[in-house]
């Protein structure tokens, strides 16, 4: 029978170790027993990026990037993009069960029943600068939230915990919708609680003179399922980000504004604004290719395409193109998708992109959905955030709940000069 270890021979000393394997990982720790001399503090390992480290366990989503699998729960993310909603999958990830038509009743109506925010908020929002980005706008929002609500710093306390997961969850759309109004100049449009989650949403964000908004049925749909194909993602950047600020006992409006704004990046979920601009930078399909010679030199990359764990096609790409027909047959076609089928096309024949395995990712056709839906390119990462609200706060209670959870504090690897004696001003060369 094979032994579960890892033998470790030290050839600076000669010595043997042997260290357990769990789940197809060795401890970190482990490798601090492995020491040149008592009171050294022995091996560390080092991986910028986290290429190869797990840093917890956790039963919340589980992707195989070479076979192009993605699962909430060890649901497939096919059948819950067919058959769930967005509010469903968010009580699925956050619960880890589907729920009973009873308990998703009491989910959606506490939801529904939190959309609402402070009117001091209102005045926060107006105090941007009329162009403000959206996602500054949002980031900094969620952060104020905590202001409002000082007993969410008992993260220990169930009840506590759960009242500010309604919360974040039902006014993100909210403090989105907000910051777009005040972008473009329109009054804030308050929360209907007659409509669904994401219609309530669409309500917020185009309703104008209309007594009663009424989203399309097609439009309130697909962008539900946009919302579930972004609800979690494992131990992306920022859901990181999450589990990082949240180590220290942050309170969760704190730890999420951290979350959204490391989503902001444009190599994370601000990657969908960026594929926008280039499809429109590239303006017509005979330019493609000059277009794709400079990303092979190295001038900028190809946003929407490549992603650290997917090495074949990611699977919420091939659901949103499948959306982009539903929405075009209401909104018109998009002509920015010829190009990006196209340029998509071509790449996939490239031998760059071929041995790099790079293969378009959810962001490389969400955006021409939300184009054609009327949103700006700028609200993008904000709708990213939206539908990562539920996959942070689920990631982010089951840290709590983890008992191998410590506060995050990576080591590093000293360069700097040894220990120096200070100069004095008029010393210094
Ligand atoms: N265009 C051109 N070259 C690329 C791209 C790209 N989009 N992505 C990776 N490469 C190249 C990279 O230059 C490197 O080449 P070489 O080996 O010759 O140096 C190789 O592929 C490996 O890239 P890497 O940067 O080491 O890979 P990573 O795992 O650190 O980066 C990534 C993953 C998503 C940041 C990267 O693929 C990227 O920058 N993509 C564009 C931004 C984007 O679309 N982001 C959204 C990701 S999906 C939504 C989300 O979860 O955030």
């Amino acid at each position: 029978m094979p032994k579960n270890t890892l033998s470790v021979t030290d050839n600076r000393t000669g010595k043997q170790y042997e260290l357990p394997i769990d789940s197809g990982t060795i401890r970190a720790v482990d490798l601090r027993q492995i020491k040149l001399a008592e009171g050294d503090q022995g091996l560390e390992t080092y991986d910028p990026g986290f290429l190869n480290t797990a840093a917890c366990r956790s039963a919340i989503s589980f992707i195989d990037g070479d076979k192009g699998i993605l699962r909430y729960r060890g649901y497939p993310i096919e059948q819950l993009a067919e058959r769930s909603t967005f509010l469903e999958s968010a009580y699925l990830l956050l619960n880890g069960e589907l729920p009973s038509a009873a308990e998703l009743d009491s989910w959606v109506f506490n939801i529904t029943h939190h959309t609402i925010v402070h009117e001091s908020i209102k005045k926060f929002i107006d105090g941007f600068h009329h162009d403000a980005h959206p996602m500054g706008m949002f980031v900094s929002t969620v952060a104020a939230l905590s202001t409002f609500y000082p007993e969410a710093k008992h993260i220990h306390d169930e009840t506590s915990r759960r009242n500010q997961i309604f919360r974040l969850i039902a006014k993100a759309p909210t403090l989105a919708a907000f910051a777009h109004r005040h972008s473009v100049g329109l009054p804030y449009a308050y929360p209907d609680n007659d409509l669904s989650y994401t219609g309530n949403f669409l309500n917020m964000m185009f309703k104008t003179t209309e007594v009663k908004y009424a989203p399309n049925k097609t439009l309130e749909r697909a962008l539900d399922v946009l919302l579930i194909l972004h609800a979690d993602h494992e131990q992306n950047c920022s859901t990181s980000a999450m589990r990082g600020v949240g180590s220290s006992h942050a309170d969760p409006y704190s730890a999420m504004a951290a979350a959204a704004a490391a989503l902001y990046g444009p190599l994370h979920g601000g990657a969908n604004e960026e594929v926008l601009k280039s499809l429109r930078e590239i303006g017509s399909k005979d330019r493609i290719p000059a277009y794709i010679d400079r990303v092979k030199r190295g001038e900028f990359r190809l946003f929407g395409f490549g992603h650290r764990i997917y090495k074949n096609y990611d699977p919420r790409a091939t659901i949103i193109k499948r959306i982009a027909e539903e929405v075009f047959d209401v909104t018109g076609k998009n002509p920015l998708i010829d190009i990006a089928v196209e340029l998509e096309r071509i790449a996939l024949q490239d031998d760059y992109f071929v041995s790099r395995k790079l293969y378009p990712n959810v962001d490389f056709y969400s955006g021409i959905i939300y184009e054609a839906m009327k949103f700006p390119i700028d609200m993008f990462p904000v709708l990213f955030a939206i539908g990562r609200t539920p996959g942070w706060l689920a990631q982010w209670q089951e840290m709590l709940l983890d008992k191998d959870q410590k506060i995050a504090r990576p080591r590093q690897i000293y360069t700097g000069p040894e220990k120096r004696d200070y100069v004095p001003i008029e010393h210094r060369g």
